[in-house]
């Protein structure tokens, strides 16, 4: 952890931590490796506020436009724009963020584009590290502190950016030690470094390496910020086709094959091989699971989404996480 990160105030033990106070958090960074469904679970969890009635601001880090799609509206701008009533989303741009940025704290009035500031800027940005993720970090941290939302989930990119991305404010503290820009991160780190404000909440799949991305940015976080992981979305996971009992019945099925294949017809065998293999890609799914719950440490919750056995895409897949998210939740959020 940094040194000049406070520690945390309050300590969530696995019990309270489940998706009621991640909800009551006001600042949820949805992260994960690529594909496991960050995109897909950000959109869900900003659903589930919704219908509680919160306002929430969804913003886009990665410019893939792949939000957009999920909440099944137009191509996202830095401007917020409400895509319905209770939900706004906006995309992520750094030029934007430094124009708004000069406009709110420099307060330099700035017509048309801004190219050559920009491109100077981008000189210094690649020069300095931190420079480029703090003006992202700082527009998502102003939302938060200015309270024009009740809660903003912030769909990141994949799990390697996210580290320098949260990190960026305490980065450039400990760069440059001068007051104006130990104020201007100070009230980042007191939006990032509050538990009760900020919770990162990483998304996985049941696979080897998301799972070893997932227990190695958990690491990571705590070693370089201020903010910990909270918590572990295990998305994708296959449910169970049979309990203990019936598993044996299948296995004998198996085994008389050719009793089978007289009383049904040929096609019995691909039947009882197709759910073979789909027994045998859960069990692998679970055994990733478990070395997951092994490496997690205790004050981390996980919670489950299951596979959806759905063609549907967009706002339906997130309707149904959220549905997914959300009895998980009533269930006390862990499996
Ligand atoms: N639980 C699920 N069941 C079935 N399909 C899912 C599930 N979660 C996500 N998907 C699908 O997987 C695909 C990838 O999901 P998504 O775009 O949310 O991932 P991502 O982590 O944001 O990807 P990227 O790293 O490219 O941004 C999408 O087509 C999405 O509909
Ligand atoms: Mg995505």
């Amino acid at each position: 952890m940094s040194s000049s990160a406070p520690p945390r105030a309050i300590d969530v033990s696995a019990s309270e931590a489940d998706l009621v106070h991640l909800l009551d958090r006001r600042l949820i960074f949805v992260t994960g490796k690529g594909g496991v469904g960050k995109t897909s679970i950000a959109a869900a969890i900003a659903d589930i506020a919704v219908r509680d009635g919160a306002r929430v601001l969804l913003v886009e880090m990665d410019a893939k436009g792949a939000l957009s799609t999920a909440v099944e509206t137009g191509p996202l701008t830095f401007e917020a724009r409400e895509v319905r009533s209770g939900l706004w989303a906006m995309a992520m741009n750094t030029e934007d963020a430094l124009r708004e940025y000069l406009r709110l704290f420099v307060r330099v009035p700035l017509l048309g584009r801004i190219g050559p500031l920009a491109r100077t800027f981008d000189f210094l940005a690649d020069a300095a590290p931190g420079v480029k993720e703090i003006l992202a970090i700082g527009k998502i941290c102003y939302e938060v502190k200015e309270r024009n939302y009740d809660l903003v989930v912030v769909d990141t990119e994949a799990t390697g950016h996210i580290v320098a991305q949260i990190g960026a404010p305490s980065v450039i503290r400990e760069m440059i030690q001068m007051g104006l820009v130990r104020d201007q991160t100070q009230w980042m780190l007191d939006v990032l470094n509050d538990p009760a404000i900020t919770a990162v909440a990483a998304v996985t799949t049941p696979e080897e390496m998301p799972v070893v991305e997932t227990l190695e940015l958990i690491t990571a976080l705590g070693e370089r910020t201020g903010v910990e992981v909270s918590t572990v979305v295990a998305n994708r996971v296959l449910p169970a086709i049979f309990d203990r009992a019936r598993l044996g019945v299948f296995e004998r099925l198996g085994e008389a094959d050719d009793l089978l294949r007289t009383a049904a017809g040929p096609s019995a065998s691909v039947v009882i091989e197709a759910v073979g293999a789909a027994e045998a890609r859960r069990r692998v799914g679970a055994e990733h699971l478990e070395a997951l719950r092994a490496g997690l440490p205790a004050s981390i919750e996980t919670i489950y989404a299951p596979e959806l056995m759905t063609r549907a895409t967009g706002r339906r897949v997130v309707a149904l996480l959220a549905d997914a998210l959300a009895a998980e939740l009533d269930r006390g959020g862990s499996a």
